[in-house]
């Protein structure tokens, strides 16, 4: 999984851009444009919120987990220009796989580069939608520690490489890729027996489940990265303060079998023409939760919340009837698909009747959490 999406050659992500229309998939800021940059928005109100917690620190690092085209970072950087003294305080990071989503993401903040020192050989990137240096890194790890920090990883989770197990006669076992036998395509082969994996990360991963969640199951995905850069971000805050906002589809529990492959917006078979299609897999909420708290008392975990709560209770409602009051029909009918898609919880939306029929978006799948240093107290709207 790892390989087919960000093998520096020919990973899915690496020499494309794989968004929108006439790409692979579509994510929340790039659902529509309008759309997008409310969602854009209200993530940036409760970064602000959590600045304001944070005590107002001159200097803040905000990190951006896989920024994919930049929309989320440059719509958040727009919507919050009036607040001078939020703006004023950020260093942009970036942490980014891809060279060409890179360069996508630096014309999106409309970055320029400017001399530091007079005989300009050091430079540095500066967003002129908000003024702040702007770095790139193709790790957490790389961007300095020492500074109070913001992480916010939308859709970065789903795309960390999994191992599957599979329950079988001999117990326990993986599940691998192989050569099939005319050695023309891959296959999925079950291992004879336990491997180093199923033996270290199973049990690692059902040490937080109770027997009877694990009795229930035949397969078991387990994400070890996800469980390594969560010990990253939970360390980070804990030692710079501040927090980090998750979201993700996912489960606040043990993930089945959910690995799937989607090429131009369709299921495709996820061993044909590896690097062609998006791998991704459902977020394990609760393996975060745990990885973030064995490795720090100083930092709390709040949620899973569906992102229909996470964004009802910041006000999105307040904010899209503001919009549909001055859009023209056509504005209005893709913020309503918006709104279904990623809102949608299956309740009618507030513009309508109780008894319309409300198609069922993503509003439930989608979760949202939060790790912050528990000097911040709770953020919103997580209390
Ligand atoms: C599913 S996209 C999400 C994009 C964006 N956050 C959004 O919601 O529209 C995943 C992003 O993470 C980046 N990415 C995936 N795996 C990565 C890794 N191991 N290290 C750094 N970036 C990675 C991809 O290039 C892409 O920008």
């Amino acid at each position: 999984m790892e390989e087919v999406l960000t093998n520096p050659h020919s990973g899915f992500y690496i020499n494309q851009d794989v968004f929108g229309a006439g790409g692979d998939f579509i994510t929340s800021p790039e659902v529509s444009q309008m759309f997008g940059e409310v969602i854009s928005l209200m993530i940036g109100v409760w970064t602000m919120c959590l600045w304001e917690q944070m005590g107002q620190p001159e200097e803040v690092n905000l990190i951006e987990l896989g920024p994919g085209r930049g929309t989320l970072m440059a719509d958040l950087l727009r919507g919050s220009s009036k607040f001078v003294n939020f703006k004023k305080t950020l260093h942009i990071h970036m942490v980014e796989c891809s060279p060409t989503l890179q360069k996508l993401q630096y014309s999106a903040l409309k970055c320029v580069d400017e001399a530091v020192n007079e005989d300009g050989s050091t430079k540095r990137t500066i967003s002129m939608l908000s003024g702040s240096p702007v770095s790139w890194h193709s790790t957490l790890e790389q961007v300095p520690l020492g500074t109070p920090t913001i992480i916010i990883a939308h859709e970065f989770y789903d795309a960390l490489p999994i191992h599957q197990f599979q329950k079988s006669s001999r117990g326990w076992c993986e599940k691998m890729v192989d050569v099939s036998e005319d050695s023309l395509n891959f296959r999925f082969v079950l291992s004879p027996m336990p491997t180093p994996a199923t033996l270290l990360y199973l049990r690692k991963r059902c040490q937080w489940a109770s027997a009877e969640e694990v009795a229930k199951l035949d397969h078991i995905e387990v994400c070890p990265k996800a469980m390594e850069l969560t010990h990253q971000i939970a360390k980070r805050i804990s030692s710079d303060g501040g927090g980090a906002l998750i979201i993700d589809y996912g489960k606040n529990g043990i993930i089945s079998d959910s690995l799937q492959a989607i090429q131009k917006h369709k299921f495709v078979n996820i061993l044909d023409n590896p690097g062609s299609a998006d791998l991704s897999a459902y977020v394990d909420f609760a393996s975060i939760r745990h990885s973030a708290k064995e490795v720090s008392e100083h930092i709390s975990v709040h949620g899973p919340i569906t992102q229909s709560q996470f964004l009802g209770y910041l006000g999105i409602n307040f904010r899209v009837e503001a919009l549909l009051q001055n859009s023209t029909e056509e504005q209005a009918e893709s913020l309503k698909t918006g709104y279904w898609q990623l809102v949608g919880d299956g309740e009618a939306p507030f513009w309508e009747g109780p008894n319309e029929q409300t198609p069922i978006g993503m509003g439930n799948r989608y979760l949202a959490m939060a790790i912050v240093n528990k000097k911040q107290g709770v953020p919103v709207p997580f209390e």
